[in-house]
């Protein structure tokens, strides 16, 4: 990466590889971003340090041949391919840690999954040094994170956010959805219906708005368990009482050993 020779804006997609249509929509999101002469990157690489489950990681699908052709179709200049210890020495003593967006949502439940992200991305910055890089809004706390990191650490860095890409009855795509059985995927669209039915309501009290989200997946997907439905800050990832500023209602969960995360932005009108 240091020979490459470099013009124009370089973009960065980071990716753990599985490339589905949400991932698609980042590319598309990088290649008009990155104009005729800009370059498109995307980086593939399972991050070890950021599951906290060695099952989770082990079943990690790896699809690098759909991966390829994917990125081929969407005009991506470089794939960044590393192996484990291309990234990972094993004789590192330097992480990177955000202290105050990880106390929330799924950095509270996923104990050091923020830390192996940010470390991971600091390094594919530091590799690829982009101009750009885009992330989705799917993992909006993520997003949250790296815009915090970047701002604190001083990359000259845009990070750029990217819609949620769903299935036609508003699940949103994750390379997990396909652990589903037929019965628990039925019904999954019962989640973001909650946070449509949450983001529409002249409600402006968050227990109750909660609450309204809660039923809904409560009574259409009894298979589910839910991890947490939360309103939060936009930016700081704190909860809050009242729709008085950019909010999100984020909420994560369980169905047999799946998790899956979606959030919907709410603004105070
Ligand atoms: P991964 O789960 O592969 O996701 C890569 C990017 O795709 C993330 O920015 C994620 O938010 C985005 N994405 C996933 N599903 C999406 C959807 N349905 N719509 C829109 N965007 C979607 O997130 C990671 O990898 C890793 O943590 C990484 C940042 C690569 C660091 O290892």
């Amino acid at each position: 990466m240091a020979r490459w020779s470099r013009t124009g804006d370089i973009i960065l997609v980071p990716t753990m590889g599985a490339l589905h249509e949400g991932h698609r929509e980042l590319m598309k999101t990088g290649k008009a971003l990155a104009k005729k002469e800009g370059t498109l990157i995307v980086s593939i690489y399972v991050n070890p340090t950021q599951f906290n489950d060695k099952e989770d990681l082990k079943s990690y699908p790896k699809t690098f041949k759909k991966d390829y052709e994917l990125c081929r179709e969407e005009g991506v200049d470089l794939i960044f391919y590393p192996s484990d210890s291309e990234m990972y020495s094993g004789r590192e003593s330097v992480s990177v840690t955000e202290k105050k967006l990880t106390q929330h949502l799924c950095g509270a439940t996923r104990q050091g999954h923020f830390d192996g992200v940010c470390t991971v991305v600091t390094k594919l910055f530091n590799i690829i040094k982009p101009t750009t890089a885009v992330f989705g809004k799917k993992d909006y706390q993520q997003l949250a994170i790296i815009k915090q990191l970047v701002s604190d650490l001083n990359f000259s860095i845009e990070i750029i956010g990217a819609k949620t890409v769903r299935e036609q009855d508003g699940l949103a795509i994750s390379s997990r959805n396909r652990f589903l059985s037929t019965e628990e995927r039925k019904q999954c669209p019962a989640i973001h219906e909650a946070l449509v039915a949450m983001a529409l309501s002249t409600e402006k009290q968050c227990p109750e708005l909660i609450a309204l989200g809660k039923s809904i997946i409560e009574s259409k997907a009894p298979l589910s368990g839910i991890d947490y439905l939360k309103i939060v800050d936009r930016q700081t990832m704190e909860p809050i009482q009242t729709i008085d500023r950019p909010a999100l209602a984020a909420v994560a969960i369980i169905l047999s050993n799946t998790r899956l995360i979606d959030n919907i932005e709410i603004d105070s009108l």
